[in-house]
């Protein structure tokens, strides 16, 4: 047998999912921030569902026929042989919660919010990933244009807030209500008979379960047919093209633009009327950052009351790309105020109290680690980047002072110990200093 050690590889992520470092916990804070400050400001709450859910709720509620419940779901038994899946989106758990919870007794509409991981078996690009996060708004129980159009505003309110929104273009479009788009599901069917061979080989798949979809699809040859195919505005219904002038009117009167999109239809079955995508105005359809729609039959067809619903969902890891493209910087909280070094045993004692002292007052301390001399952790201190060490030898021990060293100026002065937290606070000013309170309790 040989003695030589077997290298081991080290592990890493799974194909097409990543981790969020430090650096892009900054822009997630941020965002978060931003969706939950919108959110508050329209009265919406927030909600969690769970990862997954009974495989059912989605292939039931997003649909058999899309893309997401047949390609897409990561499907597995848990060990009583119950079928599972890791929520591929939003909505449908939103909507089961709603109806689970009796959320129809709350005053109407109720408006929830998310910010949440999805979870999509696609194949991974720029963009596209398995594990990704989406942040939504859902407005249940309510059917008025003016909500459709405040929901716009709000997705694109965000996007102003992050400071991308001249990148994307509101797409919009209304899709009729079920009956009507039977009737043009089944006039697209009959427009294709025969012509299945010039389709790709995804849209001949998607021919009797999802015709609409072939409208969206980007192979030259399905958009050439998808231009001659009978339009949607022809068999479109009264009330649906009245909601949708309606619709448009509420949106122009609050100066939010728009570009009329016929073609536009979405991925997921539960939408009636209202859809709605935003575009990167450069790439188009694809990567768009986020879109929605109203989805009045969802609540009845998961079991519920018949009961009108609007929502919207964006992806994070695309406005975060967005962000870093156009070098726009959030705020960092992470960078460190003070390091404070020893020597020797006794003053590193005094440094853990110190440390804590410290801390509690706000500011962000490290220190009290290693053995090694003072100038051995001055360097580690301007690794780390601080403003202030505190360095505690022999001699200050004894005498119960401290020396504070300004790490830039590389001057530093001598304070009793006991005023060392005093003497930070005055130096770094009370801006700076991590003092955030979870409010009071009651
Ligand atoms: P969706 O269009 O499927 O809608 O997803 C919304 C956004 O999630 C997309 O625009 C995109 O930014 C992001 N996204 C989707 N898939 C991926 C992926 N594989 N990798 C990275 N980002 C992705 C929905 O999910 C609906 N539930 C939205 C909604 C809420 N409709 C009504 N209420």
């Amino acid at each position: 047998m040989s003695d030589e050690k077997k290298k081991i590889e080290p592990f890493l992520t799974p194909k097409g999912v990543h981790d969020i470092l430090p650096q892009d916990h900054e822009f997630h804070t941020y965002i978060k921030k931003v969706v939950r400050h919108r959110a508050r400001q329209a009265g919406f709450r927030r909600i969690s569902t769970p990862i997954f859910e009974y495989t059912d709720l989605f292939s039931r509620g997003v649909g058999e026929g899309s893309d997401i419940v047949s390609k897409e779901m990561y499907t597995f038994e848990d060990r009583k042989e119950r079928s599972l899946t890791l929520k591929p989106e939003g909505t449908a758990g939103v909507v089961r919660a709603y109806i689970q919870h009796g959320l129809n007794q709350w005053p109407q509409p109720v408006l929830l919010y998310y910010y949440e991981p999805h979870f999509r078996y696609d194949r991974p690009q720029k963009g596209r990933y398995r594990q990704f996060w989406q942040f939504g708004f859902e407005i249940i129980g309510e059917s008025d244009p003016a909500l459709d159009a405040q929901l716009i505003q709000l997705a694109y309110k965000i996007l102003e807030d992050l400071g991308i929104a001249n990148l994307f273009d509101i797409q919009l479009n209304t899709i009729g209500t079920p009956d009507a788009r039977k009737r043009y599901m089944q006039a697209l069917q009959d427009f294709y008979v025969g012509k299945e061979r010039s389709l790709c080989e995804n849209c001949r798949e998607r021919l009797h379960k999802n015709p609409m979809r072939l409208l969206d699809c980007k192979e030259e040859d399905c958009q050439i047919l998808a231009k001659l195919a009978p339009a949607m505005k022809d068999y479109l219904d009264k009330e649906s093209l009245e909601y949708h002038d309606e619709l448009k009117e509420y949106l122009d009167e609050i100066g939010l633009k728009y570009t009329e999109n016929p073609q536009l239809v979405r991925g997921l079955d539960y939408y009636g009327k209202t859809v709605f995508e935003l575009w990167d105005k450069s790439e188009g359809a694809q990567n768009a950052i986020g879109g929605g729609g109203r989805y009045d039959g969802l609540i009845e067809l998961l079991g519920g009351q018949p009961t009108p619903a609007v929502g919207f969902a964006a992806g994070v890891e695309r406005i975060i790309a967005n962000m870093k493209k156009e070098k726009i910087r959030v705020p960092s909280k992470d960078e460190l105020h003070v390091f404070v070094a020893q020597l020797g045993k006794e003053a590193k004692k005094k440094c853990l109290g110190l440390i804590d002292d410290l801390r509690d007052a706000g500011i962000k301390t490290m220190g009290a680690l290693g053995k090694g001399s003072i100038n051995e952790q001055l360097r580690i201190a301007h690794k780390f980047k601080v403003i202030y060490t505190v360095l505690l030898g022999l001699t200050e021990v004894r005498e119960g002072t401290a020396i504070i060293r300004d790490m830039n100026k590389g001057i530093q002065e001598k304070v009793p110990m006991e005023k060392v937290p005093e003497r930070l606070v005055e130096l770094l000013g009370e801006d700076r200093l991590d003092k955030y309170t979870p409010g009071e309790l009651i």
